[in-house]
């Protein structure tokens, strides 16, 4: 058997039951060096039958099962008799499809808990011993009240009796706390007892089987066809460019579109990077005009957005049918974006923001979609990207949106706010990675604000722009924390970005985390 052949042999399947924090679940699986897929409740019974995977996880969620509405553990779960571990909602969901009794919670318990351990279990091996005490993370509603037969508590704490369940003899296990969070700091070691001692998953999935069977699927589904590619700038589309040209080399085309909306030297290195380094055949495309031309007198933060995603599409187009004849698609897209996560909402979320990317295209061009990322997190197409070569200063590089600085420029987006943007931006990312910081930080940008504020300057008066910094840390961009720098480094970014940006002559730091704020400012 190939190594990837052996990695899909040992796949473990969590079901989705709505928790905000399901994809950790998955992560923490991948880091035991197991490949798993998260899918909806209602998908268990194809899922099982396409994956046969060797153990099931249970996400927690939001709903209450003590309510009829809820979903219910769909029955092929218990029938597929392999070791199974439900968290928070999935525990629940447990309990009750196997007779024990779950009640309503009167008050809910979130946050840091202690458990006592009571009783052996075939998770707590080299990690948990009998009697001791250790820190979890709890976050539930609904209590269980009395266990299905077969069931042990294993580990309690003082406001959950029930906080780890297990039938040994039929390999299940539930937990009311959360041992994907890093605030369970023995979770990691839980789940990876569950996926390789208990469920017995061998540990084959690596970034080089990964390569391997990608490579080879890729060559499947083209064939002798051609393959474009368009290019961001970041690393995403860059990982997916490199691996596809690996599989079937110059029967792929990338295509950069350079918008004017780059940062300073951008576009000039992706180009340096993909034809001198890599020698894949690559169309770059100045449409600084056309994007600059059109964003005159644009200053709604949508109306740019939709501008932008539009232009975006009718320039690749274009080049598109230079190139002639491309039957397929590439693009970067992650794992977070294809995750269809479980809404009991109802109704569509609220758009905050228009996103846009490459991913507007397949809906209006006539092409087949090859996208060799699907099932990674960003993290891992860093690790892939390293396999493939690429330099550790491009693969580590923060996230950098579509829409580029337009969405750094409120108000209108002048080809001159550009320039004055680059270079603050410039200048702060410089210091950042002068103090080492750099990777600590998911993403630092310059805002240029279309606000004037006095200042002096030698002996005279200036009357120039405001610039702001931001700094967030984030695991996946959806929430975010601001970088708590120390006040002498902002000082001297300030201080270098008033004596050396011509336009700008104050600077202020953004310290609103996400939510209430958003990572970028438009
Ligand atoms: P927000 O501003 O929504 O950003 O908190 C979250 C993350 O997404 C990036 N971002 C985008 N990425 N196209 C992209 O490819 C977009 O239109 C876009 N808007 C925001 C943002 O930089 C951050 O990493």
């Amino acid at each position: 058997m190939s190594v990837s052949a052996e990695a899909s042999a040992n796949t473990i399947l969590i079901l989705d039951f709505g928790s905000q924090v399901t994809q950790l679940i998955a992560r923490r699986v991948r880091e035991a060096h197991v490949y798993c897929e998260v899918v909806p409740f209602h998908g268990a019974a194809a899922a099982l039958e396409r994956l046969s995977p060797k153990g099931i996880i249970l996400s927690g969620g939001p709903a209450s099962v003590t309510e009829a509405t809820s979903p219910a553990l769909p029955p092929q779960v218990l029938e597929a008799g392999v070791p199974v571990l439900g968290i928070c909602y999935g525990q629940q969901a447990l309990v009750q499809a196997l007779g024990g009794r779950v009640l309503p919670g009167t008050t809910r318990e979130f946050g840091r808990a202690e458990v006592d351990v009571v009783a052996p279990c075939g998770l707590f091996e080299g990690v948990w011993a009998h009697g001791s005490r250790h820190l979890v993370w709890m976050s539930h509603g609904d209590r269980v009240e009395s266990l299905p037969e077969g069931f042990d508590v294993v580990a309690r704490s003082e406001g959950a009796p029930f906080a780890f369940i297990a039938n040994e003899a039929r390999r299940i296990y539930g937990v009311q706390f959360h041992p994907e969070v890093v605030h369970t700091p023995d979770g990691r070691a839980l789940i990876e007892n569950f996926v390789l001692r208990v469920a017995g998953a061998r540990p084959v999935w690596s970034m080089a089987s990964f390569r391997e069977t990608k490579i080879a699927e890729i060559r499947r589904q083209v064939g002798q066809g051609k393959v474009i590619c368009g290019l961001s700038g970041g690393v995403d589309s860059a990982v997916a460019a490199v691996l596809i040209h690996e599989a079937i080399g110059d029967q792929l085309t990338c295509v950069f579109v350079d918008h004017g909306l780059m940062r300073l030297n951008e576009a000039e290195q992706v180009v340096t990077l993909f034809r001198d380094h890599y020698n894949i055949p690559l169309v770059a495309v100045d449409a600084s005009d056309t994007f600059l031309g059109g964003l005159a007198g644009v200053t709604d933060p949508e109306a740019k957005r939709k501008f932008i995603g539009k232009t975006f599409i009718d320039v690749f187009e274009a080049e598109a049918k230079t190139i002639g004849g491309a039957k397929f698609l590439a693009q970067g897209t992650l794992y977070p974006d294809v995750i269809e996560s479980v809404s009991f909402t109802g109704g569509p979320s609220v758009t905050i923001k228009s996103h846009h990317n490459v991913g507007g295209l397949p809906e209006r061009m006539d092409m087949e979609l090859v996208e060799p990322l699907r099932e990674l997190f960003k993290d891992e197409v860093r690790a892939l990207g390293r396999e493939l070569g690429l330099p550790d200063a491009f693969v580590g590089r923060h996230p950098f949106p579509g829409p580029g600085l337009a969405i750094r420029i409120p108000g209108e987006v002048t080809r001159e706010a550009c320039d004055v943007l680059r270079q603050a931006d410039a200048i702060y990312l410089e210091e950042i990675r002068a103090a080492g910081l750099y990777d600590e930080i998911w993403q630092a940008f310059a805002v240029l604000l279309p606000v004037r504020t006095v200042g002096v300057m030698g002996d005279g008066r200036t009357y120039d722009k405001v610039c702001a910094l931001r700094a967030v840390t984030s695991v996946d961009g959806m929430t975010a924390d601001i970088y708590p720098f120390e006040p002498a480094f902002l000082a001297r970014v300030a201080t270098r970005i008033v004596n050396e940006v011509k336009g700008i002559n104050r600077v202020v730091y953004d310290f609103t985390s996400k939510p209430p704020g958003t990572i970028e400012w438009e």
